[in-house]
């Protein structure tokens, strides 16, 4: 199994209050799989994301990615993981204002070692793919909402990871551009990818294979 929660619960402490956001989840997601996390604003989806994505920790409960439990891994073990296992797309596309999109596309890769040129080729297929061949040398403020997504799939992308989270990735675009986007999620996940889809849209949900609920924290046990 590539993803594996038992018993994740995340609390946050506010003065004297301790929030409960995560109340006991289990879930398990296949490889391959394209599923939506879906909820209303509140019940806990980003939350969820980061912790499956290793940018937070729950505060219990196991996470097992590939069968290997996550808590027992060092900070350059998370961040390796980070790196080549997992690709990122949010909401505000969180591109680099200054650089172009190719560089916005390189810079993850830089981590790793593949060598720049091997990689500046790889970001110049995968703009090119995304429909972008024409945009490379463009900086972010010079494309549009769904320009600057495409650019921000590339990113996640240029690893090859083998599992894309994307959280409300759609959330800042109007419906037509929104339908590329996720026709571009499915392509990517023909392509043999897992696709983690964060939405609180049902009809967005609906574009994934299998729909996990979410409210209030808690995770609904039929499609857990
Ligand atoms: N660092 C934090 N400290 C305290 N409370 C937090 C923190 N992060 C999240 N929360 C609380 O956890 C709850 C769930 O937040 P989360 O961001 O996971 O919701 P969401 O489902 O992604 O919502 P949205 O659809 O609006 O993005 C919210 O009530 C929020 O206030
Ligand atoms: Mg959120």
């Amino acid at each position: 199994m590539l993803i594996q929660l038992k018993n994740i619960s995340k609390h946050f402490i506010q003065g004297q209050n301790k929030i409960e956001v995560l109340k006991n989840i289990n879930l398990t997601i296949a490889e391959g799989e394209f599923v939506a996390i879906q909820g209303s604003s509140g019940s806990g989806k980003s939350t969820l994301l980061h912790i499956l994505g290793l940018l937070d920790t729950p505060s219990s409960g196991s996470y097992l990615l590939q069968g290997k439990d996550v808590s027992l891994l060092n900070d350059d073990e998370l961040s390796n993981l980070r790196n080549s296992l997992l690709g990122f797309v949010f909401q505000s596309f969180y591109l680099i204002p200054y650089v172009s999109a190719l560089d916005n596309v390189l810079l993850p890769g830089l981590y790793s070692k593949t060598p720049r040129s091997q990689l500046e080729h790889r970001a110049r297929e995968l703009l090119a793919q995304l429909g972008l061949k024409d945009r490379m040398k463009f900086k972010p403020n010079q494309l549009s909402g769904g320009q600057q997504q495409r650019v921000a799939l590339a990113r996640a992308l240029i690893n090859d990871p083998a599992i894309i989270l994307a959280d409300e990735p759609t959330g800042q675009l109007d419906s037509r551009t929104s339908q590329e986007i996720l026709l571009l999620l499915k392509k990517i996940h023909e392509q043999g990818k897992t696709i983690i889809l964060v939405t609180h849209d049902p009809a967005t949900a609906n574009c994934a294979k299998r729909t996990i609920h979410i409210e209030d924290g808690e995770v609904n046990v039929l499609s857990a």
